[in-house]
């Protein structure tokens, strides 16, 4: 706390933008002035702890150069990183990635572990799910035959991800709600800045979750299926992963499966409930969806940022990093880029290169469910506004608590038309 307080404080006397970004949660709301702020400083900018990019060029380069690694990989990182993992606060803690998961490791030991999953996540494979999807959406929207009312999030946006994931894991039903609301409380520990209630909280729910995850795995071995989690149990000779490294890898892919998509439909339907007659258009163009799902993750995107550790001495953008520099990564930043999109703060769903976002970041930890999670979004945003084809919000939507996963808490719609 001590720490959080003298970068605040810093912040605000020496007008240090970076401290400010990373601290003041009020930027959750709106963080795409201080993006532009940044991106008038140059390609990098650093104060005296770590560097930070908007700048599409140098996220790419970074993301995909193997001069640099993700946190948790290297052992101890400088103390002032430590904060951005929350382990000043409590070193004992269990994070999302602790022990360090696939998302957290570097080569070679990510490779192996990323090998195992992304054969369940091959764009032929996720191809196959389409009906399933749609089954589910229509499912869902069955279930709320005649509520005019309701929150977006909480009845269809948030579950339509954990059925497809659940369904995937081998998660009873009857233990998904209960996984949502962990997973909901758990999130902020992605953001630094926590308050110690927050931290408190989080870390039950995470502690819950990884005893949740144990006992699955546990009744999975002893009763394989067909599902994701059965065949990482089954892997022989070099491949077999020990029971840690099967838990961390198979709870990551659980938590990114349901925590990141919700946002991007819930994003997706916020945007075009302000962009009315580019609905109309999808609605009269529904091969147009695809790109859609793509600019709502270019212009709004879920993961706003992430980390890297400079592992060598190395250059980018003229910039020299010495090994243990970190450079915060805004994603979000980097996706509105006028070098690379025009007029980057307008929502326009036929831009023709949306998709050179790194929404789903780039290099070797690109976002492994990148398939699914657009397949997920086409579809159920398609499939609500052919049921709905009036839905608009109707009420005061929130903004969830992080900063990292940018979407919201609540978002009550009206499916009746406009009046
Ligand atoms: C990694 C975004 C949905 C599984 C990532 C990363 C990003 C991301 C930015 C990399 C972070 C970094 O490089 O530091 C998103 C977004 C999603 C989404 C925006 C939805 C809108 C999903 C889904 C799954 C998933 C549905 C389920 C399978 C993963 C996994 C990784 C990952 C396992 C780690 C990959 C690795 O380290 O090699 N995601 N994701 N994601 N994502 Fe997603």
């Amino acid at each position: 706390h001590g720490l959080q307080r003298s970068l605040i404080q810093r912040g605000a006397r020496k007008g240090d933008l970076i401290s400010r970004m990373v601290m003041d949660v009020g930027l959750r709301l709106d963080p795409f002035p201080a993006y532009e702020e940044l991106r008038g400083r140059g390609p990098i900018s650093a104060n005296d702890l770590i560097s930070a990019s908007v700048d599409h060029a140098v996220c790419n380069e970074v993301l995909r150069s193997d001069a640099f690694g993700t946190a948790g990989g290297q052992g101890e990182l400088p103390r002032p990183l430590q904060w951005l993992h929350h382990k000043v606060i409590d070193p004992d803690a269990l994070g999302p990635v602790d022990p360090p998961s696939m998302l957290a490791v570097d080569p070679p030991l990510h490779t192996r572990y990323r090998k195992q999953v992304a054969r369940a996540f091959t764009a032929r494979k996720v191809g196959r799910m389409g009906d399933r999807v749609t089954d589910v959406a229509g499912h869902l929207l069955d279930e709320l035959a005649g509520v005019e009312d309701f929150d977006l999030i909480e009845r269809y946006a948030s579950q339509l991800p954990v059925t497809v994931i659940a369904d995937l894991l081998g998660v009873p039903e009857q233990d998904r709600d209960r996984l949502l609301a962990l997973g909901n409380e758990a999130a902020v520990t992605l953001d630094p800045g926590l308050s110690w209630r927050q931290f408190r909280r989080a870390e039950d729910a995470l502690r819950e979750m990884h005893t949740w995850f144990r006992g699955h795995v546990e009744r999975i071995s002893a009763n394989p299926g067909d599902d994701l989690i059965s065949q990482l149990t089954l892997l022989e000779g070099e491949d077999r992963l020990d029971p840690v490294e099967l838990h961390q890898v198979g709870l990551l892919v659980l938590a990114a499966g349901f925590e990141t998509t919700v946002n991007l439909i819930g994003n997706a339907v916020a945007m075009l409930d302000g962009h009315p007659d580019q609905l109309r258009w999808l609605q009269e163009n529904p091969d147009g969806w695809g790109n859609a799902v793509d600019e709502v993750l270019r212009h709004q995107s879920p993961v706003q940022l992430t980390l890297r550790i400079a592992l060598r001495e190395t250059e980018v953008a003229g910039k020299r990093f010495l090994p243990g520099h970190g450079i915060l990564l805004y994603l979000g930043g980097a996706n509105r880029d006028p070098a690379v999109f025009t007029d980057p703060g307008a929502f326009d769903v036929t831009r023709p290169n949306a998709d050179q976002h790194l929404a789903f970041s780039a290099g070797v930890h690109f976002c492994l469910g990148a398939s699914l999670a657009r397949l997920e979004t086409a579809v159920a945003l398609r499939t609500l506004y052919e049921r709905h084809p009036g839905l608009h919000v109707a009420g005061r939507p929130e903004r969830r608590e992080t900063r990292v996963l940018r979407g919201f808490e609540r978002l009550p719609v009206r499916t009746t038309a406009r009046v």
